[in-house]
Protein backbone atom coordinates (compact mmCIF):
# COMPACT_ATOMS: atom_id res chain seq x y z
CA UNK A 1 0.00 0.00 0.00
CA UNK A 2 0.82 3.56 -0.58
CA UNK A 3 2.15 5.82 1.97
CA UNK A 4 0.38 8.13 3.48
CA UNK A 5 1.18 12.01 3.53
CA UNK A 6 -0.22 14.70 4.66
CA UNK A 7 -1.51 17.66 2.33
CA UNK A 8 -3.65 20.59 3.01
CA UNK A 9 -7.03 20.41 1.07
CA UNK A 10 -8.70 23.27 0.02
CA UNK A 11 -12.41 22.71 1.91
CA UNK A 12 -14.23 24.30 -0.50
CA UNK A 13 -13.07 23.19 -4.13
CA UNK A 14 -10.78 20.23 -3.24
CA UNK A 15 -7.23 21.72 -4.47
CA UNK A 16 -4.21 20.09 -2.58
CA UNK A 17 -1.40 21.83 -2.16
CA UNK A 18 1.76 21.03 0.14
CA UNK A 19 1.85 23.76 2.49
CA UNK A 20 -0.61 25.57 4.60
CA UNK A 21 -1.59 28.95 3.22
CA UNK A 22 -4.43 31.71 4.13
CA UNK A 23 -6.14 31.97 0.54
CA UNK A 24 -6.83 28.62 -2.04
CA UNK A 25 -4.55 29.27 -4.84
CA UNK A 26 -7.42 27.76 -6.87
CA UNK A 27 -10.32 29.03 -6.28
CA UNK A 28 -9.14 32.31 -3.78
CA UNK A 29 -11.49 31.70 -0.78
CA UNK A 30 -10.09 32.04 2.80
CA UNK A 31 -9.22 30.13 5.46
CA UNK A 32 -10.55 27.02 3.77
CA UNK A 33 -7.22 24.77 3.13
CA UNK A 34 -7.23 21.69 6.17
CA UNK A 35 -4.36 18.85 6.64
CA UNK A 36 -5.82 15.75 5.67
CA UNK A 37 -3.70 12.34 4.92
CA UNK A 38 -3.87 11.63 1.50
CA UNK A 39 -2.67 8.67 -0.34
CA UNK A 40 -1.17 8.39 -3.40
CA UNK A 41 -2.92 6.16 -5.42
CA UNK A 42 -6.73 6.93 -5.96
CA UNK A 43 -8.22 5.55 -2.75
CA UNK A 44 -11.36 3.03 -2.47
CA UNK A 45 -12.00 -0.55 -0.72
CA UNK A 46 -11.51 -2.78 -2.89
CA UNK A 47 -8.42 -2.58 -5.25
CA UNK A 48 -6.20 -5.63 -7.60
CA UNK A 49 -2.75 -5.55 -8.39
CA UNK A 50 -1.13 -6.65 -11.68
CA UNK A 51 -2.45 -6.62 -15.02
CA UNK A 52 -5.77 -4.60 -16.12
CA UNK A 53 -7.78 -7.14 -17.97
CA UNK A 54 -10.00 -6.34 -20.90
CA UNK A 55 -13.00 -4.67 -21.02
CA UNK A 56 -15.63 -5.56 -23.57
CA UNK A 57 -16.51 -2.72 -25.60
CA UNK A 58 -20.00 -2.25 -27.59
CA UNK A 59 -22.18 0.02 -29.84
CA UNK A 60 -23.77 3.08 -29.39
CA UNK A 61 -27.26 1.73 -30.21
CA UNK A 62 -28.80 -1.67 -28.20
CA UNK A 63 -30.86 0.49 -25.31
CA UNK A 64 -34.57 0.38 -26.70
CA UNK A 65 -35.42 3.90 -25.80
CA UNK A 66 -35.29 5.73 -22.29
CA UNK A 67 -33.80 3.75 -19.00
CA UNK A 68 -37.58 2.60 -17.63
CA UNK A 69 -37.47 5.38 -14.30
CA UNK A 70 -38.50 4.83 -10.68
CA UNK A 71 -41.45 7.29 -9.94
CA UNK A 72 -42.06 8.24 -6.63
CA UNK A 73 -45.44 9.24 -7.37
CA UNK A 74 -44.80 12.82 -5.86
CA UNK A 75 -45.01 14.57 -8.87
CA UNK A 76 -42.98 17.66 -7.92
CA UNK A 77 -40.16 15.29 -6.80
CA UNK A 78 -40.28 13.19 -10.28
CA UNK A 79 -40.53 16.66 -12.13
CA UNK A 80 -37.36 17.95 -10.68
CA UNK A 81 -35.33 14.52 -11.17
CA UNK A 82 -36.31 15.35 -14.79
CA UNK A 83 -38.80 12.26 -14.77
CA UNK A 84 -38.21 10.04 -12.30
CA UNK A 85 -35.24 8.33 -10.68
CA UNK A 86 -32.81 6.58 -13.25
CA UNK A 87 -31.27 2.89 -11.77
CA UNK A 88 -27.84 3.04 -11.55
CA UNK A 89 -27.35 6.76 -11.15
CA UNK A 90 -26.73 8.87 -8.27
CA UNK A 91 -28.51 11.88 -7.14
CA UNK A 92 -27.30 14.49 -4.42
CA UNK A 93 -30.21 16.45 -2.75
CA UNK A 94 -27.94 19.20 -1.03
CA UNK A 95 -29.71 22.50 0.99
CA UNK A 96 -29.40 23.91 4.50
CA UNK A 97 -29.84 22.31 7.14
CA UNK A 98 -33.42 21.88 8.61
CA UNK A 99 -34.94 22.90 5.28
CA UNK A 100 -36.27 19.17 4.90
CA UNK A 101 -33.72 16.91 2.78
CA UNK A 102 -34.26 14.25 5.42
CA UNK A 103 -37.99 15.14 5.47
CA UNK A 104 -38.45 14.80 1.48
CA UNK A 105 -36.07 12.18 0.93
CA UNK A 106 -38.22 9.72 3.48
CA UNK A 107 -41.47 10.61 1.73
CA UNK A 108 -39.73 9.87 -1.81
CA UNK A 109 -38.11 6.24 -1.03
CA UNK A 110 -41.44 5.69 0.89
CA UNK A 111 -43.81 6.22 -1.61
CA UNK A 112 -41.42 4.17 -3.68
CA UNK A 113 -41.46 1.47 -0.70
CA UNK A 114 -45.22 1.58 -1.26
CA UNK A 115 -45.33 0.78 -5.27
CA UNK A 116 -43.31 -2.21 -4.45
CA UNK A 117 -39.40 -1.21 -5.19
CA UNK A 118 -37.19 -2.49 -2.30
CA UNK A 119 -35.90 0.47 -0.94
CA UNK A 120 -33.03 1.41 1.93
CA UNK A 121 -33.03 4.11 3.83
CA UNK A 122 -29.37 4.65 5.83
CA UNK A 123 -29.14 7.81 8.53
CA UNK A 124 -25.81 8.75 10.33
CA UNK A 125 -27.32 11.52 12.19
CA UNK A 126 -30.58 10.31 13.51
CA UNK A 127 -31.50 7.60 15.60
CA UNK A 128 -33.61 4.56 14.63
CA UNK A 129 -36.43 5.91 16.94
CA UNK A 130 -35.75 9.46 15.89
CA UNK A 131 -36.42 8.23 12.11
CA UNK A 132 -39.37 6.26 13.11
CA UNK A 133 -41.22 8.91 15.23
CA UNK A 134 -40.58 11.42 11.84
CA UNK A 135 -42.19 8.21 10.04
CA UNK A 136 -45.27 8.05 12.17
CA UNK A 137 -45.49 12.02 12.07
CA UNK A 138 -45.70 11.74 8.34
CA UNK A 139 -47.86 8.77 8.43
CA UNK A 140 -45.62 6.44 6.81
CA UNK A 141 -44.65 3.96 9.14
CA UNK A 142 -46.33 1.25 7.46
CA UNK A 143 -44.37 1.89 4.31
CA UNK A 144 -41.91 -1.34 3.44
CA UNK A 145 -38.89 0.84 3.60
CA UNK A 146 -35.65 -1.08 5.57
CA UNK A 147 -34.46 1.41 7.63
CA UNK A 148 -30.38 1.32 8.91
CA UNK A 149 -28.47 3.88 10.95
CA UNK A 150 -25.04 3.58 10.73
CA UNK A 151 -21.83 5.85 9.71
CA UNK A 152 -18.95 3.20 8.49
CA UNK A 153 -19.23 2.68 5.05
CA UNK A 154 -17.77 -0.33 5.03
CA UNK A 155 -20.30 -1.95 7.06
CA UNK A 156 -23.06 0.26 5.09
CA UNK A 157 -21.74 -1.60 2.06
CA UNK A 158 -21.55 -5.25 3.32
CA UNK A 159 -25.36 -4.84 4.62
CA UNK A 160 -26.33 -3.88 1.17
CA UNK A 161 -24.24 -6.57 -0.59
CA UNK A 162 -26.47 -8.93 1.63
CA UNK A 163 -29.74 -7.18 0.69
CA UNK A 164 -31.02 -8.72 -3.06
CA UNK A 165 -32.70 -6.69 -5.46
CA UNK A 166 -32.43 -3.23 -3.89
CA UNK A 167 -33.38 -0.46 -6.15
CA UNK A 168 -33.23 2.36 -4.42
CA UNK A 169 -30.91 3.84 -1.39
CA UNK A 170 -30.76 6.92 0.73
CA UNK A 171 -27.78 7.99 2.46
CA UNK A 172 -28.21 10.70 5.07
CA UNK A 173 -26.08 12.77 4.71
CA UNK A 174 -22.74 11.66 2.85
CA UNK A 175 -20.92 14.17 5.71
CA UNK A 176 -21.64 11.84 8.48
CA UNK A 177 -19.86 8.59 6.69
CA UNK A 178 -16.32 7.46 6.55
CA UNK A 179 -14.27 4.52 5.27
CA UNK A 180 -11.59 3.59 7.70
CA UNK A 181 -8.79 3.63 5.43
CA UNK A 182 -8.23 7.18 5.46
CA UNK A 183 -7.00 9.12 8.76
CA UNK A 184 -9.61 12.27 7.89
CA UNK A 185 -12.49 12.85 10.17
CA UNK A 186 -16.04 12.62 8.69
CA UNK A 187 -17.05 15.25 6.52
CA UNK A 188 -13.63 16.60 5.26
CA UNK A 189 -12.86 16.43 1.32
CA UNK A 190 -10.88 13.28 1.81
CA UNK A 191 -13.49 11.70 3.30
CA UNK A 192 -16.63 13.06 1.28
CA UNK A 193 -14.72 11.72 -2.10
CA UNK A 194 -14.30 8.76 -0.57
CA UNK A 195 -17.50 7.71 0.33
CA UNK A 196 -19.00 8.77 -2.45
CA UNK A 197 -16.79 7.37 -5.13
CA UNK A 198 -17.54 3.84 -3.11
CA UNK A 199 -21.23 3.95 -3.32
CA UNK A 200 -21.26 5.73 -6.48
CA UNK A 201 -19.37 3.00 -7.69
CA UNK A 202 -21.48 0.24 -5.82
CA UNK A 203 -25.28 1.67 -7.21
CA UNK A 204 -24.08 1.87 -10.64
CA UNK A 205 -22.81 -1.81 -10.27
CA UNK A 206 -26.04 -2.92 -8.95
CA UNK A 207 -28.13 -0.47 -10.91
CA UNK A 208 -29.44 1.11 -7.82
CA UNK A 209 -30.63 4.48 -8.34
CA UNK A 210 -28.47 6.47 -5.06
CA UNK A 211 -29.95 9.49 -3.36
CA UNK A 212 -26.98 11.35 -1.46
CA UNK A 213 -27.72 14.17 1.05
CA UNK A 214 -25.59 17.08 1.40
CA UNK A 215 -25.64 20.03 3.45
CA UNK A 216 -24.91 23.23 2.38
CA UNK A 217 -22.16 25.59 3.94
CA UNK A 218 -23.23 28.77 5.22
CA UNK A 219 -21.84 30.79 2.06
CA UNK A 220 -24.21 28.08 -0.09
CA UNK A 221 -22.02 25.56 -1.18
CA UNK A 222 -21.85 21.85 -0.44
CA UNK A 223 -19.44 21.31 2.31
CA UNK A 224 -16.35 20.13 1.16
CA UNK A 225 -17.50 19.19 -2.04
CA UNK A 226 -17.90 20.91 -5.64
CA UNK A 227 -15.77 17.46 -6.17
CA UNK A 228 -19.38 15.87 -5.21
CA UNK A 229 -21.05 17.76 -7.46
CA UNK A 230 -18.75 16.51 -10.19
CA UNK A 231 -18.84 12.58 -9.71
CA UNK A 232 -23.14 12.63 -8.88
CA UNK A 233 -25.13 12.35 -12.45
CA UNK A 234 -27.92 14.91 -10.84
CA UNK A 235 -27.62 17.90 -8.08
CA UNK A 236 -30.69 18.93 -6.43
CA UNK A 237 -31.01 22.07 -4.37
CA UNK A 238 -33.55 21.90 -2.13
CA UNK A 239 -34.14 25.61 -1.23
CA UNK A 240 -36.56 28.13 0.82
CA UNK A 241 -36.64 30.98 3.65
CA UNK A 242 -36.89 29.43 6.84
CA UNK A 243 -39.85 31.84 7.45
CA UNK A 244 -41.79 30.58 4.84
CA UNK A 245 -43.32 27.22 4.75
CA UNK A 246 -42.43 27.26 0.35
CA UNK A 247 -39.79 24.73 -0.37
CA UNK A 248 -38.77 24.99 -3.94
CA UNK A 249 -36.64 21.33 -5.22
CA UNK A 250 -34.18 22.72 -8.06
CA UNK A 251 -32.39 20.58 -10.81
CA UNK A 252 -28.99 22.22 -11.06
CA UNK A 253 -27.62 19.66 -12.99
CA UNK A 254 -28.69 16.43 -14.43
CA UNK A 255 -27.98 14.16 -16.66
CA UNK A 256 -30.96 12.45 -17.68
CA UNK A 257 -33.01 15.53 -17.80
CA UNK A 258 -33.49 19.51 -18.30
CA UNK A 259 -31.91 21.65 -15.73
CA UNK A 260 -33.59 24.48 -14.14
CA UNK A 261 -36.70 22.22 -13.54
CA UNK A 262 -38.30 22.65 -10.28
CA UNK A 263 -40.58 21.07 -7.99
CA UNK A 264 -42.50 23.04 -5.24
CA UNK A 265 -43.63 22.22 -1.76
CA UNK A 266 -45.15 23.64 1.31
CA UNK A 267 -43.62 22.32 4.29
CA UNK A 268 -47.02 21.19 7.16
CA UNK A 269 -47.05 19.66 9.96
CA UNK A 270 -47.48 16.55 8.08
CA UNK A 271 -44.51 16.85 6.31
CA UNK A 272 -44.03 18.55 2.60
CA UNK A 273 -47.14 18.85 0.50
CA UNK A 274 -46.91 18.93 -2.77
CA UNK A 275 -48.08 22.05 -4.97
CA UNK A 276 -48.94 21.19 -8.11
CA UNK A 277 -49.86 25.69 -9.24
CA UNK A 278 -47.16 27.35 -8.03
CA UNK A 279 -48.63 30.46 -9.46
CA UNK A 280 -51.64 30.53 -7.50
CA UNK A 281 -49.78 30.28 -4.60
CA UNK A 282 -47.08 32.90 -5.30
CA UNK A 283 -49.94 35.00 -5.97
CA UNK A 284 -51.92 33.95 -3.25
CA UNK A 285 -52.11 37.14 -0.92
CA UNK A 286 -51.30 40.00 -3.49
CA UNK A 287 -52.80 43.71 -2.19
CA UNK A 288 -55.33 45.38 -5.28
CA UNK A 289 -53.33 47.70 -7.10
CA UNK A 290 -50.55 49.11 -4.73
CA UNK A 291 -47.78 51.09 -6.87
CA UNK A 292 -44.38 49.18 -6.57
CA UNK A 293 -45.81 45.82 -7.64
CA UNK A 294 -45.41 44.33 -10.97
CA UNK A 295 -46.30 40.53 -11.54
CA UNK A 296 -43.53 39.02 -13.72
CA UNK A 297 -44.53 36.02 -15.93
CA UNK A 298 -41.57 33.88 -15.53
CA UNK A 299 -40.60 30.86 -16.07
CA UNK A 300 -38.71 27.64 -14.18
CA UNK A 301 -37.51 25.01 -16.31
CA UNK A 302 -40.50 24.20 -18.66
CA UNK A 303 -43.01 25.58 -17.03
CA UNK A 304 -44.42 29.08 -16.78
CA UNK A 305 -44.41 30.62 -13.10
CA UNK A 306 -46.19 34.32 -12.36
CA UNK A 307 -44.58 35.96 -9.40
CA UNK A 308 -44.93 39.40 -8.13
CA UNK A 309 -41.66 41.53 -7.96
CA UNK A 310 -42.39 44.07 -5.23
CA UNK A 311 -40.02 47.41 -5.11
CA UNK A 312 -39.76 50.34 -2.24
CA UNK A 313 -38.43 53.52 -3.17
CA UNK A 314 -37.71 55.73 -0.23
CA UNK A 315 -35.76 59.07 -0.23
CA UNK A 316 -32.13 58.38 1.26
CA UNK A 317 -31.04 59.98 4.81
CA UNK A 318 -27.37 58.60 4.09
CA UNK A 319 -24.24 59.41 1.94
CA UNK A 320 -24.83 56.58 0.03
CA UNK A 321 -28.37 55.23 -0.36
CA UNK A 322 -28.75 51.51 0.58
CA UNK A 323 -29.93 49.01 -2.29
CA UNK A 324 -31.25 45.63 -0.50
CA UNK A 325 -32.90 42.55 -2.83
CA UNK A 326 -34.29 39.41 -1.86
CA UNK A 327 -34.72 36.76 -4.71
CA UNK A 328 -32.96 38.34 -7.16
CA UNK A 329 -29.59 39.90 -7.89
CA UNK A 330 -27.69 42.81 -6.74
CA UNK A 331 -25.40 42.99 -9.72
CA UNK A 332 -28.57 42.98 -12.11
CA UNK A 333 -30.90 45.59 -10.18
CA UNK A 334 -27.70 47.99 -10.07
CA UNK A 335 -27.50 47.76 -13.80
CA UNK A 336 -31.46 48.52 -14.23
CA UNK A 337 -31.37 51.09 -11.94
CA UNK A 338 -28.38 52.60 -14.32
CA UNK A 339 -30.57 52.09 -17.49
CA UNK A 340 -33.24 53.71 -16.15
CA UNK A 341 -31.17 56.78 -14.27
CA UNK A 342 -29.42 57.08 -17.89
CA UNK A 343 -32.02 56.24 -20.46
CA UNK A 344 -35.07 57.66 -19.11
CA UNK A 345 -33.80 60.23 -16.95
CA UNK A 346 -35.53 58.94 -13.38
CA UNK A 347 -33.24 59.67 -10.83
CA UNK A 348 -33.28 56.78 -8.25
CA UNK A 349 -29.26 58.57 -6.83
CA UNK A 350 -30.85 59.81 -4.07
CA UNK A 351 -33.20 57.22 -2.86
CA UNK A 352 -32.98 53.93 -0.94
CA UNK A 353 -34.39 50.87 -3.20
CA UNK A 354 -35.57 47.66 -1.85
CA UNK A 355 -36.43 44.58 -4.12
CA UNK A 356 -38.18 41.81 -3.34
CA UNK A 357 -39.50 38.14 -5.11
CA UNK A 358 -42.73 37.60 -3.35
CA UNK A 359 -42.97 34.16 -1.72
CA UNK A 360 -39.49 33.65 -1.24
CA UNK A 361 -39.33 32.39 -4.85
CA UNK A 362 -35.29 32.69 -6.41
CA UNK A 363 -35.82 34.41 -9.74
CA UNK A 364 -32.82 34.27 -12.31
CA UNK A 365 -34.05 34.60 -15.59
CA UNK A 366 -32.83 38.09 -17.64
CA UNK A 367 -36.62 37.93 -18.59
CA UNK A 368 -37.80 39.47 -15.09
CA UNK A 369 -35.58 43.18 -16.20
CA UNK A 370 -38.82 44.42 -17.57
CA UNK A 371 -40.77 43.37 -14.76
CA UNK A 372 -38.49 44.69 -12.09
CA UNK A 373 -38.03 48.27 -14.08
CA UNK A 374 -41.66 48.17 -13.71
CA UNK A 375 -41.65 47.79 -10.14
CA UNK A 376 -38.96 50.27 -9.78
CA UNK A 377 -40.80 52.93 -11.86
CA UNK A 378 -44.40 52.50 -10.58
CA UNK A 379 -42.83 53.11 -7.02
CA UNK A 380 -40.66 55.75 -7.68
CA UNK A 381 -43.66 57.81 -9.84
CA UNK A 382 -46.37 56.21 -6.93
CA UNK A 383 -48.33 54.70 -9.70
CA UNK A 384 -49.98 51.42 -9.48
CA UNK A 385 -49.71 49.16 -12.21
CA UNK A 386 -53.13 47.50 -13.23
CA UNK A 387 -53.44 44.39 -11.38
CA UNK A 388 -54.29 42.51 -14.31
CA UNK A 389 -51.02 42.74 -15.78
CA UNK A 390 -47.95 40.85 -16.16
CA UNK A 391 -44.65 42.14 -17.20
CA UNK A 392 -41.40 40.20 -18.91
CA UNK A 393 -38.60 41.00 -21.21
CA UNK A 394 -34.95 41.41 -20.86
CA UNK A 395 -33.84 45.32 -20.82
CA UNK A 396 -30.14 45.99 -22.62
CA UNK A 397 -27.55 48.39 -21.59
CA UNK A 398 -28.47 50.91 -24.13
CA UNK A 399 -32.13 50.47 -22.71
CA UNK A 400 -33.74 48.10 -25.45
CA UNK A 401 -36.07 46.00 -24.45
CA UNK A 402 -35.53 42.42 -25.84
CA UNK A 403 -37.76 39.40 -26.52
CA UNK A 404 -37.49 36.60 -24.62
CA UNK A 405 -37.96 32.46 -24.70
CA UNK A 406 -41.09 31.03 -24.42
CA UNK A 407 -43.63 34.27 -24.59
CA UNK A 408 -46.65 32.16 -25.70
CA UNK A 409 -46.24 29.72 -22.74
CA UNK A 410 -45.75 33.06 -20.29
CA UNK A 411 -48.96 34.54 -21.66
CA UNK A 412 -50.78 31.42 -22.25
CA UNK A 413 -50.06 30.92 -17.99
CA UNK A 414 -51.10 34.58 -17.21
CA UNK A 415 -54.41 33.89 -18.96
CA UNK A 416 -55.30 31.29 -17.42
CA UNK A 417 -54.96 32.91 -14.12
CA UNK A 418 -57.57 35.82 -14.92
CA UNK A 419 -54.81 38.79 -16.14
CA UNK A 420 -55.79 40.86 -19.47
CA UNK A 421 -53.25 42.75 -20.00
CA UNK A 422 -49.40 42.23 -20.86
CA UNK A 423 -46.35 44.50 -20.81
CA UNK A 424 -43.71 43.02 -22.94
CA UNK A 425 -41.13 43.04 -25.88
CA UNK A 426 -42.67 44.01 -29.69
CA UNK A 427 -41.47 41.64 -32.38
CA UNK A 428 -42.76 38.93 -30.34
CA UNK A 429 -44.51 36.44 -33.38
CA UNK A 430 -46.58 33.23 -33.02
CA UNK A 431 -48.09 33.83 -30.06
CA UNK A 432 -52.45 33.94 -30.19
CA UNK A 433 -53.29 34.84 -26.51
CA UNK A 434 -56.04 37.62 -25.83
CA UNK A 435 -54.47 39.42 -23.77
CA UNK A 436 -54.61 43.25 -24.50
CA UNK A 437 -50.31 43.38 -25.53
CA UNK A 438 -48.80 46.48 -24.87
CA UNK A 439 -45.43 45.75 -26.95
CA UNK A 440 -42.47 47.67 -25.66
CA UNK A 441 -39.24 48.67 -27.70
CA UNK A 442 -37.42 50.69 -25.33
CA UNK A 443 -37.06 51.38 -21.50
CA UNK A 444 -38.94 54.87 -21.95
CA UNK A 445 -42.16 53.56 -23.04
CA UNK A 446 -42.46 51.84 -20.21
CA UNK A 447 -41.73 55.08 -18.13
CA UNK A 448 -44.23 56.76 -19.88
CA UNK A 449 -46.56 53.87 -20.04
CA UNK A 450 -46.93 53.71 -15.98
CA UNK A 451 -46.10 56.87 -14.75
CA UNK A 452 -47.17 59.30 -18.00
CA UNK A 453 -45.44 61.08 -20.24
CA UNK A 454 -44.53 64.08 -18.17
CA UNK A 455 -42.54 62.15 -16.00
CA UNK A 456 -39.44 62.07 -18.74
CA UNK A 457 -36.73 64.46 -17.97
P1 LIG B 1 -35.45 17.89 8.03
O1 LIG B 1 -36.03 17.05 6.95
O2 LIG B 1 -34.97 17.21 9.26
O3 LIG B 1 -34.31 18.84 7.47
P2 LIG B 1 -32.84 18.45 6.93
O4 LIG B 1 -32.77 16.98 6.75
O5 LIG B 1 -32.74 19.22 5.63
O6 LIG B 1 -31.87 18.98 7.92
O7 LIG B 1 -36.56 18.97 8.39
C1 LIG B 1 -36.58 19.53 9.60
C2 LIG B 1 -37.54 20.69 9.67
O8 LIG B 1 -38.79 20.44 9.08
C3 LIG B 1 -37.79 20.98 11.12
O9 LIG B 1 -37.53 22.35 11.35
C4 LIG B 1 -39.22 20.63 11.33
C5 LIG B 1 -39.84 20.67 9.98
N1 LIG B 1 -40.90 19.67 9.78
C6 LIG B 1 -42.20 20.10 9.66
O10 LIG B 1 -42.51 21.29 9.75
N2 LIG B 1 -43.19 19.16 9.46
C7 LIG B 1 -42.93 17.84 9.37
O11 LIG B 1 -43.85 17.02 9.20
C8 LIG B 1 -41.57 17.41 9.50
C9 LIG B 1 -41.19 15.96 9.43
C10 LIG B 1 -40.58 18.36 9.70
MG1 LIG C 1 -31.65 15.66 7.92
Amino acid sequence: MAKPRKSYVCQSCGATFPKWSGQCEACGEWNTLVEEVVADVPRGLSRGSGRGRRIPLTDLGGVPGDAPRLKTGISEFDRACGGGLVPGSAVLVGGDPGIGKSTILLQAVSRLAMSGVKTVYISGEEATAQVQMRAGRLGLDKAPVRLGTETSLRDILATLEGESDVEAVVIDSIQTMFVDNLESAPGTVAQVRATAQELIRFAKKRGIALLLVGHVTKDGQIAGPRVLEHMVDTVLYFEGERGHQFRILRAVKNRFGGTDEIGVFEMTDRGLKEVPNPSALFLGNRDKAVSGAAVFAGMEGSRPMLVEIQALVASSSLGTPRRAVVGWDSGRLAMILAVLDARSGLGFGAQDVYLNVAGGLKVTEPAADLAVAAALVSALADRPLAEDTVVFGEVGLSGEVRPVAHAAQRLREAEKLGFTRAIMPGRVRGVDARLQRSEIGHIYELVELIAGPASRA
